[in-house]
């Protein structure tokens, strides 16, 4: 195999940091990959694979970072694309695509009587504190420590720009922990509007952690002994564990839930479902956007859970998931090293343990990966498609077990 250049993304980079601040932003931004080995520009994709600018390719383990669900360029989302383009995007109010998109989550989701659409999680996230906010008349909303839910001052997690004033109202408890919860609710008693969470914790940086029994529905109770607004933040993994909610596979149902990254396999659109009594409030807060009413996306979003509900994707992803895991485990056993991999199958997270929370073996591990093919983040969890392969992870367990034998060589 030829070895992989990147010459294009470079100069792409080089003409980018000139007229882009920082050239990429964000959580796109290359600066926490491993250097010189990753591309920062990509030009196509096709199902699990996509292709950079340079024209190498790689088996895709970051769908984008969520939203690609089916594999890129999914040919029946792409039909509910071309032919929905045909006829327009943006008009001057919403398409019907606005009511059947809305009526088909309603259908799908049992905790849900009412949908509203944004672009991205950060919106909806947000929205949803306004709506607790709104129907309770409290002002504080509770949330993990270190969780990611947006890029708003309220909650992003780097600090330029932000003020105090912003946070006052934020109050922070310990996922799986749900006496750190309880103390919260006490020391704050009457105060707090809503509770954000995600189904599992999957911050950046850090190995994932599946809720331990009984601690989302007892997150869930104490909501309903004090009058709290339960949001449930599906935004990364909504689509990937359960089609009616990641809340129903965890024994949870949220007065609200959040989603956008696999909504609509790519296209631009996210949404917050919620239970009746929250009808009015959710009338009252005001939220707009240009482009909310969009109808692309809400085209692409319905071809996407229909396909994803009629061909079983979601247990696809599982058991492919599976597959990925206990082949990197067992070569993880066999070259020496005690890893964690967390989270669930479809989103795993591996850490080598003697990195002791620094990132040097798994970094060295993602570049020798994505050298070789398989493009996979070294500080972020992973995403399975339902475009992956029996034959995709037959090769990716090619390349990983060299990179297992490049990081022992590097940290012997
Ligand atoms: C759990 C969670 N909530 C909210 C967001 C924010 O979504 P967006 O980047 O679309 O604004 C993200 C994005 O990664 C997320 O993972």
């Amino acid at each position: 195999m030829k070895p992989y250049t990147f010459d294009k993304s470079e100069a792409l980079m080089e003409r980018a940091r000139k007229v882009v601040p920082g050239g990429i932003y964000g959580h796109q931004n290359p600066i926490v990959l491993t250097k010189g080995a990753f591309p920062s520009f990509f030009e196509r994709g096709e199902g699990s694979h996509v292709w950079d600018v340079d024209g190498n390719e790689y088996i895709d383990y970051m769908c984008s970072y969520g939203p690609i669900v089916l594999g890129h360029r999914h040919p029946k989302v792409e039909e509910a694309v071309r032919r929905q383009s045909q006829l327009g995007n943006c008009f001057n109010a919403p398409t019907p695509l606005w009511v059947e998109l809305a009526e088909y989550l309603v259908s799908i989701t049992p905790c849900a009587d009412w949908a509203v659409f944004a672009k991205n999680g950060s919106d909806v996230c947000t929205w949803a504190t306004e709506v607790a906010r709104h129907a309770t008349g409290r002002k504080k909303i509770a949330m993990c420590a270190g969780a990611y839910h947006g890029a708003h001052a309220w909650c992003t997690p780097a600090p330029a720009g932000v003020m105090p004033e912003d946070r006052a109202n934020i109050v922070y408890f310990r996922f799986n922990d749900l006496q750190s919860l309880r103390n919260l609710v006490d020391e704050n008693h009457g105060e707090i509007a809503g509770v954000i969470v995600s189904p599992f914790r999957h911050d950046a940086g850090f190995d994932s952690e599946l809720p331990v029994e009984g601690f989302l529905p007892g997150v869930r109770d104490l909501c309903d002994r004090n009058g709290i607004v339960l949001i449930l933040d599906d935004v990364r993994a909504g689509f990937r564990l359960h089609m009616g909610g990641s809340g129903e596979l965890f024994g949870v149902r949220p007065d609200l839930t959040t989603y956008c990254k696999a909504i609509a396999n790519g296209y631009p659109l996210s949404a917050c479902l919620g239970r009746d009594s929250l009808r009015k409030a959710a009338q009252e807060v005001f939220f707009t956007g240009s482009y909310f009413t969009s109808a692309v996306p809400m085209a692409a979003a319905l071809a996407c859970l229909k396909e994803l509900q009629a061909g079983n994707g979601i247990e696809r992803m599982r058991v492919i998931g599976e597959k990925l895991r206990e082949g990197m485990l067992a070569q993880a056993r066999a070259a020496g090293f005690e890893v964690t991999y967390s989270g669930p199958p479809s989103m795993p997270y591996m850490t080598f343990k003697d990195d002791h929370g620094r990132h040097d073996r798994i970094k060295v591990f993602a570049g020798e990966c994505a050298r070789n093919g398989v493009y996979l983040a070294p500080r972020h969890n992973w995403f399975i498609s339902a475009a992956h392969s029996e034959e995709d992870i037959r090769r990716t367990l090619e390349v990983t077990e060299q990179a297992f034998a490049a990081v022992r060589k590097q940290f012997a």
